[in-house]
């Protein structure tokens, strides 16, 4: 029989049930806590007591949306790692609780890899192998995927995640949690005038706090002649950051691939729902005659489609954990 599994994803601040029924997905719940924008960040306590709040409306919704009910479902699916612990622990338990009054399966899954495992939800899935570059607002990784459930990290950021570097460069340009969206809008109508250092790291490395203390410095220096400097440039000031950005993601994910002569190159994460990411990554394909690959924008940021996936290939090779399991904020690929 084909298999039913029921995924939850609580690493961060977004509560979210899936279900996915022989590779192909049947529901999807996203509820985002909103919560946080006042205080321009994920507040952990505040994101574990929401999804507290939010997991079992979540998960009553993806049972009714594909007509199932609980004794339907074959095996659980969850978020062990990496994240907040408090976030992961609500979405633990409730696996596990749930998993013992059905008498099924527990399946951990790894968000880093559920998030690269987002490209085989539906067509066009990039061949093995390929490399993914998974952007998020905690980290910054370059992959190598081998197999389904076999990866290598080629690379990773040193410091703050590319998400991050987005996010704090709107902080301090006033704008609300999460900036990233706010600023690949703002940049369609803006210039890149202004240019910011590239860092220097090893050829896998990534490294955005030099970045950001760059841009602080620039805005400080520039809001000292002009205190209406940000709100008279903010659109040349989003372009010009998101350039960088874009940059040196791209360069380096370029670099993997002629360094591993691989011609298959995939997106992951909520970064990658940017606009000039994925417009770039396109571009640099087409002139190498490479094959791109960039989820739908609901598999982009943190969902359980993702984690309903990975579950899916780790039941197809019996790969389940018992009841002692806890989460691990930690995990590593
Ligand atoms: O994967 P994700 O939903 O959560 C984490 O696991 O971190 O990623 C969230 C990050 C945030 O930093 C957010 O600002 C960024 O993804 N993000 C974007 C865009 N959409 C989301 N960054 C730039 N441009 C976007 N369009
Ligand atoms: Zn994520």
């Amino acid at each position: 029989m084909p298999p039913t599994i029921l995924a939850i994803e609580s690493s961060c601040d977004d509560t979210s049930a899936a279900i996915m029924k022989d590779a192909s997905l049947l529901s999807l719940g996203v509820s985002s806590q909103k919560i946080h924008e006042q205080y321009g960040g994920v507040v952990p306590e505040l994101a574990s007591r929401a999804h507290q709040q939010e997991i079992v409306p979540i998960i009553d919704y993806v049972l009714k949306e594909a007509n199932l009910k609980p004794f339907d479902i074959d095996a659980v699916a969850f978020t062990q790692g990496p994240g907040l612990l408090g976030s992961l622990l609500v979405g633990t338990s409730f696996a596990k609780g749930f998993a013992l009054a059905q008498n099924i399966p527990l399946i951990t899954v790894n968000h880093m890899e559920a998030h690269i495992l987002a490209h085989m939800i539906e067509e066009p899935r990039p061949k093995f192998p390929f490399i993914c570059l998974t952007v998020s607002g905690g980290h910054t990784q370059l992959v190598l995927v081998k197999e389904v459930l076999e990866m290598v990290v080629l690379g990773e950021t040193l410091d703050d995640a590319a998400g991050e570097a987005f996010d704090k460069t709107g902080k301090m340009m006033g704008l609300p949690y999460p900036a990233g969206p706010i600023i690949d809008k703002l940049a369609q109508i803006g210039n890149p005038n202004y240019s910011f250092p590239t860092p220097k790291v090893g050829p896998y490395e990534f490294s955005f706090s030099g970045l950001k203390t760059s841009i602080r410095n620039f805005l400080i220096n520039n809001l000292r002649e002009n205190t209406d400097f940000v709100e008279l440039n903010k659109e040349d000031i989003c372009r010009s950051v998101q350039d960088s950005i874009v940059k040196i993601l791209l360069d380096k994910l370029v670099f993997a691939a002629e360094q591993n002569n691989i011609t298959e190159l995939a997106i992951a994460g909520g970064v990658s729902a940017n606009s000039a990411l994925r417009q770039g990554l396109v571009d640099l394909c087409i002139e190498k005659g490479w094959n791109s690959f960039i989820p739908d924008f609901k598999y982009c940021t943190d969902n359980a489609a993702m984690i309903a996936m990975a579950g899916h290939y780790k039941y197809t090779k019996g790969m389940f954990t018992d009841q002692r399991v806890t989460p691990n904020p930690r995990l590593k690929i």
